[in-house]
């Protein structure tokens, strides 16, 4: 597939219209009761809708408003170290082209429905934002340490990538591999997996496989818990970074 550098929104064809409809109706089908109240806000400020697939020059103006942050266009998933620097920059490194319907289901690389559906909304999010930011700022701070970056890698892979949240006595995902899909929703609300309490030390010692349904996942209280816990990451991560030097 011709993986564009830049969104020509003219260029998208029927054919993707359609798959984002049949994955937007369906994920939010899926998630109707399992997904973070905070994310469905999320969806309504950005203004996403299955009728239309986003035009980054829209949704930009509107998280520039309301956090400061925006969608970096990419092609393809970007090697760590420009990860992290965008991300301290606030810029959210995102692809804008759509899977063929024939790909519903799997994808071996994140397309604009996962970078752009599941991930962008709560970019809109102030705390949500600091947070994320912050793993941005520490990670490039500490990025030729190979050690330390694995733990941040992990971090970001459990919070953004796969986080759950309590509501109640519920558990809901914001994470946006969950959120985009429809196998993992399953899984990972099921008892088929492992939740854990949001616990850095727990989350820093805890491996993953990125080509199978996870085996845990990560619970936290509140997007401030997220935010609350950096000051504990920097600590944790500088005594690491000591010990290694
Ligand atoms: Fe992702």
């Amino acid at each position: 597939m011709n993986k564009p550098l830049t969104q020509i929104y003219s260029n998208y064809t029927q054919e993707d219209f359609k798959v984002w409809k049949v994955l937007f109706d369906r994920q939010l089908k899926n998630l109707e009761h399992y997904v973070s109240h905070d994310f469905l806000e999320a969806l309504e400020k950005v203004k996403f809708t299955p009728n239309r697939i986003p035009y980054f020059k829209e949704v930009n103006s509107i998280l520039l408003e309301q956090t400061g942050w925006s969608l970096h266009t990419v092609p393809c998933i970007s090697p760590q170290c420009e990860f992290f620097r965008l991300l301290s920059q606030e810029k959210f490194t995102a692809t804008c082209w759509i899977r063929k319907k024939e790909q519903l289901d799997y994808l071996e690389e994140p397309d604009m429905f996962h970078d752009v559906f599941a991930h962008t909304p709560l970019l809109s999010n102030p705390t949500y934002c600091e947070f994320f930011k912050s793993i941005g700022d520490l990670a490039l701070k500490h990025i030729h340490d190979p050690i330390v970056i694995q733990k941040f890698g992990r971090l970001y892979w459990f919070t953004i990538e796969f986080g759950m949240i309590y509501k109640n006595n519920e558990i809901n995902a914001f994470g946006a591999g969950v959120i985009s899909s429809a196998g993992e929703t399953k899984h990972a609300l099921s008892v088929r997996s492992k939740k854990i309490d949001f616990n850095i030390e727990k989350i820093f010692n805890t491996n993953f496989r990125a080509d199978i349904l996870q085996e845990n996942y990560f619970v936290i209280d509140s997007f401030d818990q997220l935010l609350k816990s950096v000051p504990e990451i920097e600590q944790k991560i500088e005594l690491l970074a000591e010990i290694n030097t």
